[in-house]
Formats: C-alpha cells, structure tokens, sequence
C-alpha cells in the first residue's frame, strides 16, 4: 500500500514587519487591544508578489526533500491571493523551480494548504503521482482596507511549503476531512470581481470584511468537528496526538479549540505573535517553525486543522516520518527590501484613511 509521507519542508516571509505600535500611527488601536484579543503582535509585509514568496518557499522545500523541480509530478497552490489570475500561479513557481508537471492553483482560503495536502495526499496513494509539492502562499496586505482596524490588524503576508512523497511506510497523510459551509459564505469575504459591471466604481472597491463574532463561534465549531471525524477516520483517539497545529487565526480561538477538545493546551502550537494571519499560508509556515523549534520529533501523530472564507473547514492526520533535518541547506532568497513594513503600508494607508 502506498502512504504520502512529508520529505521537505521550506518557508519563506518577507523581512518587512509591521508591529502592532506601527498600526497605532495611523489608525485608532493599540498593542493594549491587539495582542490579548488576538495574540498577534506583527505580521510581515511583503515588497514581492504571492508568487515570488511561493517560489521561495517551494525551492526551500525542494532543497530540504533533496530534490529537484524536475524530480516533482503535481505542484497544488494554495492562495487567496494570486498576483494573477490566468495564468495561475502555480505555473510562476512550476518555472522558477524547473518543473516539468500538472500545476494548479486552489482557493479555500485558510483551509486551501489542508485541501491542497489531502488532493495531494490522494494523487500519491493511487498511484498516479509519486512527488508532489504543495504550497500555501498569500499576500493579504494588497486586499486590505488599512483604514478598517478590525481587519486591518489581522492579517500578514508569507509563504511556506511541503514536499509529499510516496513511501511503502505506514506514516505521513494518514487521513483528512474537508467541508464547506455555503450558508456562510456572506460572513467572511473580499469583494474583488463580484460586481457585474467591471466599470462600476465598486467593483475596484474590493478589501476583506467579515462577522468576527461569528467567525469565532463557527470557526471552533467546524474545526472541532472535522478533527474529531478525521481522528475517528484514522482509529485514533484525542490522547494518540503528540501535537495539535491549528489555523492561526485568533489565538483565543485555538485555546477553546483546544480545550474544547479535552486536548492538553502545551499541545497546541502556536506562532500567531509573529505572523498575524497568514490564510493558506499558516500551516505550512507552522509546520516549519514548530520543526525548527524541536516541537515535531519523528513518529508524532500531528492534527492539523484550518478553517476559512467559504466558510471551508478541514483537518488531517499526519505521522511524521524518521527525519526532521532538511537535507540541504537552501540558498534560495527573496530579492532584498529596502523599506520597513509602515513605508510598504504607508501609500495605502493614506489612501484609504483619507477617504
Ligand atoms: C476580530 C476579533 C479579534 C474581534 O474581537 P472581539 O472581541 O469580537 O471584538 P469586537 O468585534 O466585539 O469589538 C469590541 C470593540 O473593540 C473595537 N475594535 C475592533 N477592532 C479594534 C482594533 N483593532 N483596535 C481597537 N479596537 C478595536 C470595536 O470597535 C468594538 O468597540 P465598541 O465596543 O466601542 O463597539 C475576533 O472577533 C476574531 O478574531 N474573530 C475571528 C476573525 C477571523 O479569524 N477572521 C478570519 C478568518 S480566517
């Protein structure tokens, strides 16, 4: 039988950071607010495009798997934020690594990575690939209306991605569950290209709004239960997981998540002070820094589960492989930035505030 079990790993954020005092310079809010409703106290601003943060992130993942681009047979996108939208992005990075392979994008906002994982997963245990690159990339400052601070202060911009390899071994992708709920598709959403008339003012008036509260409660809801039906898939219980890395959205959010599910909290891994949100781009960041950390040690059952604009939900089992090195170091670098993260937001910042 065939298992897709995770190889390489990469990340890749842009050096630019917006802090939560920075916010405060030009709209009204304050770290005071910010950090105990959320946990976030910066998130990174890129200066490049979703695709070009992508294409780090994969050859970093690539170089940590020992592979080249050649050597990949699908390459899955995840983003809500493709610098464009035909072509997709997927094949920006497909060139910059030198694939030779299917490439596509998916959108399921910050559950995409967690789809992108169990297509991914699904292709190699069939039989019909046996690489496959998964990535989970956004830029989610280019659709904020930095004037708003209930969504201003959320979000951040970053990549990261994994490798996923066919092996005989019974490990990695053991089991997901995917849903979407349309009844929420109102609460959380981007307006861009919903307008009929593309002469129509609004419909250049995009930015991200949503319903926090309902978020909240709907987010823990359809997390939970995805988790427990991908534990049940898999003949696993709530004590057979070594480590829980959630969507970081709120950390308040996977604290009840956590707690909800009778999961001890230390099990949690969170990385939200540093990032904000980063949408599809969460977990494969996590997955990097909890590695980087020490927190992954080979033969853990890992939970993942993500929730978004949809409203999608998902979660998967993964029991890591025997190797939590990469195999090469990686050279693979963004071009440099020569602004912070305030001088990156200023231009919007003082367009939407002057309004
Ligand atoms: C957005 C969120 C942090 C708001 O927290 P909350 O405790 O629900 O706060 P509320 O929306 O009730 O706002 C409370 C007050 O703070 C104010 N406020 C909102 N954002 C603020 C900010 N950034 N700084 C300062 N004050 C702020 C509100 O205006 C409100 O003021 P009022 O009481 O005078 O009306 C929280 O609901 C959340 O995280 N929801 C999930 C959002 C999410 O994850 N979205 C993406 C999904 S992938």
């Amino acid at each position: 039988m065939q298992y897709a079990t995770i190889t390489g790993w990469g990340k890749c954020l842009p050096p630019a950071v917006l802090t939560n005092h920075d916010l405060a310079t030009f709209i009204e809010t304050s770290d005071e607010w910010i950090k105990p409703r959320t946990g976030i106290s910066q998130r990174h601003i890129s200066h490049v495009d979703t695709s070009a943060l992508a294409s780090v992130a994969a050859q970093r993942a690539l170089d940590a798997a020992g592979l080249t681009g050649a050597d990949l047979d699908m390459i899955i996108l995840a983003t809500a934020s493709p610098d464009t939208l035909i072509p997709n992005i997927a094949s920006t990075v497909q060139a910059n690594v030198g694939a030779h392979c299917a490439a596509f994008d998916i959108n399921a906002a910050c559950s995409g990575f967690l789809y992108g994982l169990g297509l991914a997963s699904s292709q190699i245990r069939s039989g019909q690939c046996q690489k496959v690159l998964v990535i989970g990339a956004e830029r989610l400052s280019f659709y904020l209306d930095w004037s708003r601070r209930e969504t201003a202060v959320l979000f951040g911009d970053g990549a990261g991605a994994v490798i996923l390899e066919a092996t005989d071994k019974a490990e990695g992708v053991l089991g997901y569950e995917l849903n979407n709920d349309p009844a929420g598709r109102e609460i959380l959403k981007a307006g861009f290209g919903t307008a009929m008339d593309r002469f129509d003012a609004a419909s250049l008036d995009f930015y991200i709004q949503f319903d926090g509260q309902e978020i909240f409660k709907r987010a823990i809801t359809g997390m939970g239960k995805l988790s427990k039906q991908v534990l049940a898939k898999c003949q696993l219980d709530k004590d057979d997981v070594d480590l829980v890395i959630p969507h970081q959205a709120n950390e308040r959010i996977i604290d009840t998540l956590v707690s909800r599910m009778k999961i001890d909290k230390d099990k949690a891994f969170v990385n939200i002070a540093n990032y904000g949100n980063t949408s599809a781009a969460t977990i494969p960041i996590a997955i990097c820094d909890a590695l980087e950390q020490g927190r992954i040690q080979p033969g853990q059952t890992i939970l993942s589960c993500a929730f978004g604009a949809g409203l999608t939900s998902a979660a998967a089992v993964i029991k890591w492989g025997s190797r939590v090195t990469p195999l090469k170091t990686s050279q693979a670098q963004l071009p440099p930035c020569d602004k912070t993260g305030l001088e990156l937001v200023k231009r919007a910042a003082d367009y939407f505030c002057k309004r």
